[in-house]
């Protein structure tokens, strides 16, 4: 029980005894900024499993943490690259730490005082603060793998995000990232808000 990383499966995503949710392109309508890209995939009947969490967690008390184990997997919806959904913690206070296991990719985090975007890539780690949006981003050619580490009362708040999307996109420019103001790169192919 204790040697958790005898259990990961870092090929399938997978932690021997976890729970795992799987996320598709139909399920991330809204995530992503290009709609009419993403509406032309799917009508071609083309639904790719996006991404994987596979979480344990142990108990329920105050001084618990739950580990989840992602798998974000490369591609792009139009210029943008794979991401998760993205999410506060219900309880917004909690703070959590990633740390990339393999791939290369960048978090996302957003707060009242401003949006960061930061590497992700393996063996690097990254401190997500309390208060704080935060969403990955797959930028490379294989899987990004990733720890999530969090205290057990964090919970997910999916809804903030519903109504406002994080404010920057990151994108293909010539096969390198770019990190762009949302409202610009809607601008870019005739969406205003
Ligand atoms: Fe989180």
């Amino acid at each position: 029980m204790t040697d958790l990383a005898a259990r990961f499966d870092l090929e399938r995503g997978t932690i021997a005894g976890g729970t795992l949710t799987e996320r598709r392109l139909s399920q991330l309508r809204g995530a992503f900024a290009d709609t009419r890209a993403l509406d032309d995939r799917l009508s071609r009947g083309d639904d790719p499993l996006v991404y994987t969490v596979s979480t344990v967690e142990h108990g329920s008390g105050e001084g618990d943490q739950h580990v989840g184990l992602g798998v974000l997997y490369p591609g792009r919806i139009g210029r943008e690259y794979f991401l998760t959904r993205g999410h506060r913690h219900r309880r917004a206070e909690a703070a959590e730490v990633y740390i990339g296991l393999r791939g290369a990719g960048k978090m996302i985090l957003q707060s009242s005082s401003g949006t960061s975007v930061i590497d992700l890539v393996a063996e690097s780690t990254v401190y997500v603060p309390g208060h704080t949006d935060h969403r990955t981003v797959n930028t490379g050619a294989e899987p990004l793998v990733y720890l999530g580490i969090y205290p057990a009362w964090a919970g997910h708040d999916y809804g903030s995000l519903e109504t406002q999307n994080f404010s920057v996109v990151v994108v293909d420019h010539g096969g390198a990232p770019r990190v762009l103001d949302r409202r610009d790169f809607l601008a870019s192919f005739g969406i205003h808000h």
